[in-house]
């Protein structure tokens, strides 16, 4: 009930007016985040634009994994002092993991920004946004929380498809080389009842899919509810025909996740699965809890009991003292599992981390380079030979949207989260369809339609 009293304090405010664009960075947690801040505000009276110009507040909803992250939006606050020179009334804000991250130094180094707001304090958000609009007044609220999961907040979701549901906030696990256990505090869950009443809410509103995000899912627990028995219930809900998560850790992974993955039809076969590295000795520097062996057996576990499941990734290259054995190392073990897909990152230091604190950034920029280079470029010819491997088979798709790419072509997803991209006017989005697949990039894949099943209007 605690967070039902903060509603009632923001609905006892007079309402504001003012329009906000809010852009969002980072991973779908902040996309998630976003969505609640909208709700957060709506109930305050504040009307959303997408166009930035018309907009009396422009709000980044921000991401501190990487330093490009940060550069990015450095970029974007120096060019906005400029816009309030022009437009004084403008009320600019920083808003998640990066505001969380650097706090009052924001304010300092950047005169344009007016507010900063971390991801456990969103309820102040309203407060903050009027009282530099009416007072201009600069204003920070950056506490964490080891109980805020906003519960009580429906989140005012953009997309027509698919739906994000944040189960667990927060990150108890410190790998060494990363900013979020700081950004988003100690891990916490939540009520899995909670859960699935809102997954068939989402039902009845039309959506198709739900994806359950964490930091750590397989840590989620709720009295005596585990992150299997919450994927279980969740793959039950009447109306939701997929149930996707991210992410699962390497360490201690519930067999009987698999179980229950492999059991229900409804629980999309793809896990994403990150390896980070292959070396053991970095792997031991980077906290992250097993060998390259203990992680090759889970896949091997996990191939066993869901044979057709699909494997992505994701990997540092350059972790401090990385040599370019152990690099290879993380390239022979990429080259045993053939993942479906992997995301490839540079190291990049992140102050206050563990790595930061012990060791020296000592991979040299070009090396690190060259070594994330080498990896997509290995990445593209397993994706390219797995996709080919597709030709002619027939794979049920969901349709997410219009391809960004060519006009006039759907843009859709099989179980396993391939993206396979289609011409068929008959067709709409939140549509299953049945393609058959003629042609394999390493990225996508392109196919008819053989057989479609219509979907229910979204809203
Ligand atoms: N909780 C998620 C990861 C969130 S961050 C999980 O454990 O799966 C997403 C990815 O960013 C990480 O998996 C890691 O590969 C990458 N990453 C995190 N910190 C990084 C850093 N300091 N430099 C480079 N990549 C990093
Ligand atoms: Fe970061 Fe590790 Fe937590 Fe993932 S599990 S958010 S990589 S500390
Ligand atoms: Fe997500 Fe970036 Fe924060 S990856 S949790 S928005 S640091």
């Amino acid at each position: 009930m605690r967070g039902l009293t903060h509603m009632n304090t923001l609905t006892s405010s007079p309402p504001s007016f003012a329009r906000v664009n809010l852009q969002t960075f980072g991973c779908q947690m902040n996309e998630y985040d976003s969505e609640l801040v909208g709700s957060i505000l709506k109930e305050r009276g504040f009307a959303f634009t997408a166009d930035e110009s018309a907009a009396d507040v422009i709000l980044f909803n921000t991401c501190a994994v990487r330093e490009t992250a940060h550069t990015r939006i450095y970029a974007r606050l120096d060019a906005l002092l400029h816009e309030k020179k022009a437009r004084p009334e403008l009320v600019v804000g920083v808003l998640g993991c990066m505001s969380q991250n650097l706090k009052e130094d924001l304010l300092l180094r950047f005169p344009a920004v007016d507010l900063i707001c971390g991801p456990d304090a969103y309820r102040q958000l309203p407060d903050l946004v009027d009282r530099a609009r009416n007072l201009r007044e600069r204003g920070t609220a950056v506490e964490l929380s080891e109980y805020e999961t906003y519960d009580d907040i429906a989140p005012t979701r953009v997309e027509g498809v698919n739906a994000w549901i944040a189960i667990m906030r927060g990150c108890d696990n410190f790998c060494t080389f990363c900013v979020v256990p700081y950004t988003r505090g100690r891990e916490r869950s939540r009520d899995a009842e909670g859960i699935v009443a809102e997954t068939r809410v989402l039902a009845s509103q039309g959506y198709k899919q739900v994806t359950l995000l964490g930091q750590n899912v397989n840590s989620y627990r709720h009295g005596d509810t585990a992150f299997a028995d919450l994927m279980a219930a969740v793959g039950k809900a009447p109306g939701i025909e997929r149930v996707r998560f991210t992410s699962p850790h390497p360490k201690d992974f519930p067999v009987k996740l698999l179980e229950v993955i492999a059991a229900d039809d409804h629980l999309c076969k793809h896990i994403h699965l990150p390896l980070q590295a292959g070396s053991d000795r970095i792997l031991k520097k980077m906290n992250r809890g097993y060998t390259s062996d203990e992680f090759l057996r889970l896949v091997e576990q996990i191939r066993t009991l869901i044979p057709s499941v699909a494997l992505t990734t994701d990997i540092i290259c350059g972790f401090p003292t990385e040599t370019d054995a152990e690099f290879v190392e993380t390239e022979q073990v990429m080259r045993a599992v053939e993942f479906d897909s992997a995301f490839i990152f540079k190291y990049s230091e992140r102050v206050g981390t563990i790595a930061a604190k012990l060791w020296n950034d000592d991979i040299p920029e070009t090396v690190r380079s060259e070594r994330v280079t080498r990896l997509v470029g290995r990445q593209r010819e397993i994706s390219l030979r797995r996709h080919r491997a597709m030709i002619g088979s027939t794979l049920r798709v969901l349709i997410e949207g219009e391809s960004r790419k060519r006009a006039g072509e759907w843009k859709s997803r099989t179980d396993g989260n391939a993206i396979v991209v289609f011409a068929d006017p008959s067709r709409r989005i939140g549509d299953f369809c049945d393609v058959r697949i003629t042609e394999a990039t390493p990225n996508t894949l392109r196919g008819i339609v053989v057989g479609s099943r219509a979907g229910k209007p979204v809203g």
